[in-house]
């Protein structure tokens, strides 16, 4: 396996607290007095949707910014602020926006017909595609990551026999009842870290489900054999992202996904890859081909249709029998929708290719190194994390280990106003916290640079 270098880990000066909060709130209100427009768009909005947004995770304080296009690495809004793009639709727009080379494609099959719920040749060359990358032989496609990972627990369950889940503690893998436990639990929820509650994410999911969903901590093999050994014969799956990527990025520690493996192997429990993040990001076959680890099913979604809503199920023969039975359904109306497959085969066959995750890596390792750099000079206690086309500057002054580092260690203050100061000076970042950067293959070394002047920006303002 083969792991980044250490983080870079700031010497922490004395912060001060009192000039943090208020430049927090100079620069919201800067933000709001730059997307007047964005103002309006939500109260109208609001009017018929809850928080103003299709999905709660785009809501944002005041107000969300509304998008009005995006080409390459740029996205304008709708008060015509130009940014560079580091959000990337939640880390979907690896291919850069509008890539000519998808839009053709997905504008052929327009002309051809764009629904029939029968299958199209599409389906089965971007199936075989990724059974190359992945080394998993069977496929199913879905139309988003959490129907990706709620059929994995479905296949998991029904080729098992067993009920119960286990996943990691501070995960997110879609909403699905299944999984909405212990997404971000607060610090007095947890329980014992051998033995953690299972938090329901928010109401609407029966505490017989929610009980059924166990979680484990991140990086802690030990943990897992014990819990293991424990519910011996009951656990159909272990679902996980290899590496974190919702509480910022945690990557594995040396030898942890291997013993993993193994142990999940020992105990007949079925090991689900969560790469709705990692899959097409971070090299061609993923986590699975970066780290080296075979999981028995890998979850897709995001990046690997290229921008139109689509996700993949990836498994081995042996559990692809209890669909070709018929002993678990999986279905939907829209799954291997030919416009999804055109746009998936385009960016898999076309644009993803490996030269396009080299230059995302070095860019992405321009980037990290510059922002160290930034780090060191302004001594900010804060370090910086990145695999492929993934990276952030985690706010904390030591590395993350698990989700527990995460609730203790991260900095909620800096990270705000980090996230205000780059986005009132042109460079888009996805709200919250626990997020990181994508990087697209239209990203220049000038767009990096522009990165960089907003954070040094930042740097200097908390530094005085
Ligand atoms: C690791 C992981 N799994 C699953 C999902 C759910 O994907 P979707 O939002 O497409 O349903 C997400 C979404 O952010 C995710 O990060």
């Amino acid at each position: 396996m083969t792991l980044e270098p250490p983080p870079a880990v700031g010497t922490a000066p004395e912060i001060d607290r009192r000039r943090v909060l208020r430049l927090i709130d100079e620069q919201k209100g800067l933000l709001a007095d730059r997307t007047p427009r964005s103002g309006q768009y939500y109260e109208r909005a609001r009017q018929v949707m809850p928080k103003g947004v299709p999905s709660s995770f785009q809501e944002n304080d005041p107000w969300p910014v509304y998008i009005e296009r995006g080409s390459g690495a740029d996205v304008v809004d709708v008060d015509g602020n130009e940014y560079v793009d580091f959000h990337n639709g939640f880390g979907v727009m690896c291919v850069g926006h509008a890539n000519p080379a998808i839009a053709a494609a997905v504008k052929r099959r327009v002309d051809e017909g764009t629904h029939f719920a029968a299958p199209t040749e599409g389906s089965i060359v971007v199936a075989e595609e990724l059974s190359r990358r992945f080394g998993l032989p069977q496929w199913r496609f879905t139309n988003s990551g959490t129907e990706s990972t709620m059929d994995a627990v479905h296949v998991a369950r029904g080729a098992t026999g067993r009920d119960v889940i286990l996943k990691i503690e501070g995960s997110y893998h879609g909403h699905h009842d299944a999984v909405m436990v212990s997404v971000y639990p607060e610090l007095e929820e947890l329980g014992d870290r051998d033995d953690p509650r299972s938090v329901p994410f928010g109401a609407g999911y029966p505490k017989a489900i929610t009980d059924l969903t166990r979680s484990v901590p991140f990086n802690d093999a030990g943990a897992l054999a014990r819990v293991l050994e424990r519910m011996d014969g009951k656990v159909a799956a272990l679902i996980m992202e290899p590496a974190m990527m919702n509480i910022n990025i945690i990557p594995p520690v040396e030898g942890y996904l291997e013993e993993v493996r193994r142990l999940t192997s020992e105990h007949g429990v079925v090991l689900v890859f969560d790469e709705v993040k990692t899959g097409a990001t971070i090299s061609p076959g993923g986590a699975t081909q970066r780290f080296g680890v075979q999981p028995d099913i890998v979850t897709l979604a995001k990046a690997t249709c290229g921008g139109l809503p689509g996700g993949a199920v990836g498994m081995t023969a042996e559990l692809a029998q209890v669909i070709a039975d018929g002993t678990v359904h999986q279905y939907g109306t829209f799954n291997g929708n030919p416009l999804v497959m055109a746009a998936a085969r385009a960016t898999l066959m076309e644009v993803l290719v490996p030269e396009a995750y080299e230059r995302l890596e070095r860019a992405n390792q321009a980037l990290l190194r510059g922002c160290d750099e930034i780090i060191a000079e302004y001594g900010l206690p804060c370090y910086t994390e990145g695999l492929g086309a993934k990276g952030c500057v985690v706010f904390a002054s030591e590395p993350l280990r698990e989700y527990r580092d995460y609730l203790v260690k991260v900095d909620d203050d800096l990270s705000t106003l980090a996230w205000l100061v780059h986005m009132n000076n042109g460079i888009f970042m996805t709200p919250g916290v626990e997020e990181e950067w994508t990087l697209s293959i239209a990203h220049t070394d000038a767009h990096l640079q522009r990165y960089l002047d907003a954070f040094e920006k930042f740097a200097r303002s908390i530094s005085g």
